[in-house]
């Protein structure tokens, strides 16, 4: 089994696995529109940022894995201020449990101590949390609730 940087040809996979991994997050197929805009957005990505990583054999896609990074101010815990978030993360059914999921994370992992990254997050469903939890991440009680803006309300704000 290879472990590589995903490309444009592997698009069809990236889709399907995500609507697998998406699957598990809302509990039911996700929308045709949502994966409309992923298949869009992989005819155009560059296949660098956010960084991919597919596992393959015999020029099959078994699963892959994504992290993005970002800048923040450092502290204490993260003195270089570098943040990774892992995502994307799934293996076709038929090829799970067979150490390829923690094949990619080990991957995904190496690549963020060498970027130097001091804090990594992600979301975990039932089935990521133990490969998450073997690696020592644990949940954190945030004091202060992560709050968002959509794309259709910050485009109807008032900014004058
Ligand atoms: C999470 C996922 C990517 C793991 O892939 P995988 O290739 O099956 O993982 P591995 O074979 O490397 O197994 C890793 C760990 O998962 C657990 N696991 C794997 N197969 C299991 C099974 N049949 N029953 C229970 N636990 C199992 C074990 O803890 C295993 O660790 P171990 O090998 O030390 O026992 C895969 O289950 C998946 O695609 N799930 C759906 C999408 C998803 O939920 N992604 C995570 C998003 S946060």
């Amino acid at each position: 089994m290879e472990i590589r940087k995903a490309l444009p040809r592997d698009a069809d996979d990236l889709v399907r696995l995500r609507a697998i991994m998406l699957e598990q997050v809302i509990g039911g197929p996700p929308a045709e529109a949502d994966l409309r805009v992923l298949r869009d957005f992989f005819t155009r990505w560059v296949y660098d940022d956010p960084l991919c990583l597919v596992a393959e054999e015999g020029g099959e896609v078994l699963g892959c894995i994504a992290a993005s990074f970002y800048n923040h101010f450092p502290s204490p815990k993260n003195p270089s201020g570098m943040q990774a978030e892992i995502h994307n993360f799934a293996v076709y059914e038929h090829h799970r449990g067979k150490g390829i999921g923690k094949t990619l994370f080990v991957r995904i992992l190496r690549e963020c101590r060498d970027r130097d990254v001091g804090r990594i997050s992600l979301y975990a469903t039932a089935m990521g949390r133990p490969i998450y939890e073997s690696f020592g991440f644990s949940s954190e009680v945030i004091v202060c609730p992560e709050m968002r803006l959509y794309y259709r309300d910050l485009v109807e704000l008032d900014l004058a």
